[in-house]
């Protein structure tokens, strides 16, 4: 939520900080800008709307500097205006700044600093600590010695003040060689160059300028000159960073031909499936295995319940893993929202396991759900997508997903892998209680035949256009399935949701009886997830309950079912495969139809309105 960047070196900063920012849209893109130092001063642009109107009016007015920040916003204090973008001054004009994360005593310093004399040209709680940062300069004494000092003791004055969540990179005008970027509850990751410092709120815009970064952790604050950075820690002061390489290539964030990222992404999924089991599929043993769980055999043994929880797209396939979990390893599972589990403060048995399920590892909720667990004294682990991300680096253990960088901010391959990783957990928690080795041996086989079933079912996107073509004026659709494809209702809902802006519902196929049914008519469109399976027959029913009172039928159905032409209006077909992974293979023709509609309607598929990738806040 809000993209960042920063670029000190010797090459034009501005190239970076464009590239960068575009990498950085799905984070929010509702306005942006940049200050580049033009030889003189730091000169500021910025524009409503996406990086492209930033673009054309740095175009017309370039600055060539080589030094200089970014941002990319998706608004929560004060609407998406030219004067809400940033970056901020503080003082007068002295501190630059851009920020991400809120500020949630913003409005005592504000008042404080008017008191101050303090002028505010903006509704951002950001402004406040360029501000503050400015009034830090000011009580703060000249260190002729050290020439970063008396800017770094501002800013930990500055930053020690403030309540809420920040990723800052700031500027000074009077420094035209000096970034600080300090980080409290938002991500930043400062990428290493010859001669040369990039910061960005994740590694994404850094493929292909450097392939060594250093994630920041809460409380650090980076000092970047073009000879050299350091880093510093509120309480344990100079601190000697990790130096990582850079998993993204540049080819994993580039469309590569495709129109948008989310259709590359959905296509992708046969082989970030193939990643997600690479090395963790024990055929000898008939069980799986994770190297960063960091449970002794005791502790794993001694499970007895596992919360699963996340917000949007991943509490979706926490229901998935709810079921898995609980067939497989018969360890009783409950799926919590992060945002209700952080104050819910439900009664928590010892022995219970709690999994942050989140792609990009910065959601806040799930974070602070995640943080609050482990306060109370139970075992927190994570499951995300984006390596070093706040998540990983609060948990106790966890498992990657290796699904690559997701862009499109509505999730596809992030689901299915997080679906797999689902399953291969409780394969793994399993076979060290009841499950049998020649059971566990299924298990891998079922699990081997998801990339290729996936790819198989990619086939239907020819056909899945012209469903799209027929339904895409539907104002309601209803999604139902049961069972393992209960949740895939859901997600399906959501894809459509989120970025065709048409109203759409997931239901239990049987539970659609006590409501949902009362929408039905002849303008309804119903998608049942109708694969061959236990309760083929009952779903079968239940269609034929919709086609009673005269509503559109959409079924995603295995490719051999003899019947289903006969009841369904549209049939899309996908191949017959296990019930464990069946929400892998159904939800695929989902994701199509959603995008495929989307774009039929004109809508933006990879921005939809409203919404964010990461969503930070609260
Ligand atoms: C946002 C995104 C969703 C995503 C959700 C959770 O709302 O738009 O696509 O499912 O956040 O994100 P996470 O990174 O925690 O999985």
């Amino acid at each position: 939520m809000c993209g960042i960047v920063g670029y000190v070196g010797s090459d034009k900063a501005g190239d970076f900080l464009l590239s960068g920012l575009r990498r950085l849209e799905y984070r929010g893109y509702d306005s942006a800008g940049v200050a580049i130092h033009g030889g003189d001063t730091f000169h500021i642009t910025r524009a409503v709307g996406r990086i492209d109107a930033l673009a054309s009016s740095l175009g017309q007015n370039p600055v060539d500097g080589p030094i200089g920040i970014g941002h990319t916003r998706w608004a929560t204090h004060g609407p998406a205006t030219q004067e809400n973008a940033h970056p901020h001054v503080g003082g007068a004009g002295e501190v630059i700044l851009v920020h991400n994360g809120v500020i949630e005593n913003f409005q005592t310093l504000k008042n404080e600093l008017i008191e101050k004399d303090y002028v505010f040209q903006s509704a951002t709680d950001s402004e406040v600590v360029a501000h503050l940062i400015a009034e830090g300069l000011r009580v703060t004494p000249e260190t002729p010695d050290d020439p970063s000092l008396r800017y770094v003791q501002a800013v930990q004055w500055a930053v020690a003040q403030l309540r809420g969540t920040y990723g800052l990179v700031i500027a000074f005008q009077d420094q035209p060689d000096l970034l600080i970027a300090a980080r409290f509850g938002s991500p930043l990751v400062i990428g290493i160059g010859h001669g040369e410092y990039f910061v960005a709120s994740d590694s994404s815009p850094l493929a292909g300028c450097t392939d060594r970064i250093v994630y920041m952790a809460d409380h650090q604050l980076a000092v970047l000159r073009p000879g050299g950075f350091s880093v510093t820690h509120r309480e344990q002061g100079k601190v000697t960073v990790q130096i990582q390489p850079l998993e993204a290539a540049e080819e994993e964030v580039s469309l590569q031909g495709y129109e948008h990222y989310m259709l590359k992404e959905i296509y992708e999924q046969p082989e970030s499936l193939k990643n997600a089991m690479r090395g963790r599929l024990d055929e000898e043993n008939a069980t799986a295995v994770f190297g960063g769980l960091n449970l002794t055999p005791q502790q794993l043994r001694s499970v007895e319940r596992i919360i699963l929880t996340g917000c949007g797209t991943s509490w979706h396939s926490a229901l998935v893993g709810e079921y898995l979990i609980e067939e497989l390893a018969r360890i009783p599972v409950c799926v919590e929202y992060a945002s209700e589990l952080r104050y819910r403060n439900p009664p928590i048995e010892n022995n219970t396991l709690v999994f942050g399920i989140t792609q990009s590892g910065e959601t806040a909720d799930t974070l602070a759900a995640l943080r609050e667990t482990k306060r109370k004294g139970h075992r927190t682990l994570a499951l995300c997508n984006v390596v070093g991300s706040s998540i990983a680096q609060a948990a106790d253990g966890g498992v990657y997903l290796h699904a690559g960088p997701e862009i499109g901010v509505a999730s596809t391959k992030a689901y299915t892998s997080q679906c797999c990783v689902l399953a291969m957990l409780a394969l793994y928690f399993g076979r060290i209680r009841h499950l049998s080795f020649e059971a566990g041996r299924n298990i891998i086989r079922d699990l081997q035949q998801a990339p290729g079933a996936v790819q198989e079912a990619l086939n239907c996107n020819e056909h899945v256009k012209t469903v799209a073509e027929k339904y895409k004026d539907a104002t309601n659709i209803l999604y139902l399935g049961r069972q393992y494809n209960f949740p895939t209702a859901l997600e399906g809902a959501l894809k459509l949701k989120e970025i065709s802006y048409v109203h759409a519902e997931g239901y239990p196929a049987a539970e659609m009886k006590h409501g949902p049914i009362a929408l039905v008519d002849e303008k309804t469109p119903s998608v049942f997830i109708i694969p061959q399976g236990t309760t083929y027959d009952k779903v079968m029913a239940n269609m034929e309950e919709v086609k009673a009172r005269g509503g559109p039928i959409i079924a995603v159905a295995s490719k051999n079912d003899p019947h289903i032409e006969a009841v369904a209006d549209d049939v899309i077909h996908i191949p017959d495969v296990p019930a464990i992974i069946q929400p892998i293979v159904s939800v695929v023709p989902l994701q199509l139809l959603s995008y495929h509609i989307a774009l039929l309607r004109g809508c933006d598929v990879d921005k939809p309105r409203n919404l964010a990738k990461s969503v930070t806040v609260e």
